[in-house]
């Protein structure tokens, strides 16, 4: 079965580079068996089975979620209201998430997940990360990385998300590298250690970090976020896919970044839902870093979604141009999970969105307006809304 999809107005094309996007006018592409086989002018089309008309609009790659916990239950907007208000943000809130999830139970977590992934489709997020880290006992962490690989193959195991109450540290590190490592193993691709402040030192987080790759898993961590504890030197040594927040860097930590092969993911909604000062992006790019941005959804630090609305504050706050922040978007998600997802290339899966919208400058130009018309995984539509060109 082919699919022809023309009369795209704009069809946006990240590049390998960091920030590099092509576009091409009047454009057209052909999806045969969910991958992605001819790209040209509208006009050279070849005949295909079925036809999508996207009547001049724009057309993008799949946003690439590098980031996201939507294994929880219960939400905590009175902590967002009381920040709004003043107070300040601390790792201590995710125990109140912790004991919700706990109480959740099998179905309820799973139609969280339901619903939020479908959020993410509508948004335009075709590939998304899931960590587990609101369970922190072994039969929670090891419901919520199994209810998570029902939905995605990036699976985190975030065990050592903080050191949950009433629970002795040294005994809670014993099992966050033993039982508790062992069985997530079947489910998780990723390891991850929140390094910072209220959270795990640097000490422990090698200690966890080395006993999850010793059994197999991939490392990335989240860092520096709150306090600069050390840990860019530890994600490089360990060739960490992503170090995730980055709000806290040295110089030495940039210049580290820029020589590795780990992604800076930064987590524009984090910064906005915390009121914290947002990382400098501009300073990360001018050295060389290759940056991603991703939604962290989660109810505590960043309860969003939406890929655009990510964008529109990492242009409008970090510093990125709209290339650079589609790029990050697209292709640096997919780097942090070192796949080749987030383009739009002959052999690449189609993963689609279309914009009701004529370029995608528009994604941060049009703040908070939902252009997302329609989502496509590997050439399958998985949202979709009224608009002009259906
Ligand atoms: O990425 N930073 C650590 N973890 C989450 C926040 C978790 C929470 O507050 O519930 C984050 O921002
Ligand atoms: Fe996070």
């Amino acid at each position: 079965m082919s699919l022809l999809v023309t009369n795209i107005g704009s069809l946006a094309m990240p590049g390998a580079e960091f920030g590099d996007v092509q576009t091409l006018e009047n454009a057209a592409f052909v999806v045969d068996s969910g991958v992605i086989s001819w790209i040209g002018n509208a006009s050279d089309a070849p005949a295909c089975d079925e036809v999508l008309d996207a009547a001049g609009r724009a057309v993008i790659p799949g946003f690439v979620d590098s980031h996201a916990h939507l294994v929880f239950d219960g939400d905590r907007a009175s902590e967002f209201s009381a920040r709004m208000a003043g107070e300040s943000y601390s790792a201590g809130g995710i125990k109140t998430t912790v004991a919700a999830t706990r109480a959740a139970g099998e179905e309820k977590l799973r139609s969280n997940i339901k619903h939020l992934v479908s959020e993410l489709h509508a948004s335009g997020i075709t590939h998304f990360e899931i960590k587990s880290g609101y369970g922190l006992d072994l039969e929670t962490e090891i419901l919520s990385l199994r209810l998570a690989r029902e939905f995605t193959t990036d699976v985190t195991y975030l065990g050592a998300h903080v050191v949950p109450a009433g629970v002795d540290r040294e005994e809670y590190l014993k099992l966050v590298t033993g039982e508790m490592l062992q069985g997530a193993l079947p489910y998780a691709k990723w390891i991850d250690v929140f390094c910072d402040r209220g959270a795990f030192t640097l000490s422990e987080t090698r200690a966890i970090l080395s006993a999850g790759v010793k059994a197999g898993l991939l490392p990335r961590l989240h860092a520096n976020q709150l306090e600069n504890l050390g840990a860019i030197e530890l994600a490089v040594e360990f060739d960490c896919a992503s170090v995730d927040h980055c709000t806290h860097l040295s110089d030495k930590d940039v210049e580290l970044l820029a020589n590795s092969n780990t992604v800076a993911t930064l987590l524009p909604g984090a910064e906005f839902s915390t009121r914290s000062p947002y990382p400098d992006a501009k300073r990360l790019v001018a050295a060389g870093v290759d940056v991603a941005i991703a939604t962290d959804c989660n109810p505590g630090s960043s309860y969003t979604t939406s890929m655009p609305f990510c964008i529109a504050v990492a242009v409008r706050e970090m510093g990125l141009t709209v290339p650079q922040a589609l790029w990050a978007a697209t292709r640096g998600g997919a780097k942090a999970l070192r796949n080749d997802l987030g383009r739009i290339e002959i052999g690449s899966s189609a993963d689609f969105v279309i914009l009701d919208a004529p370029s995608f400058e528009h994604l941060a130009y049009r703040p908070g307006v939902q252009l997302v018309a329609a989502t496509y995984v590997a050439g399958k539509q998985v949202f979709g809304r009224e608009a002009k060109w259906q």
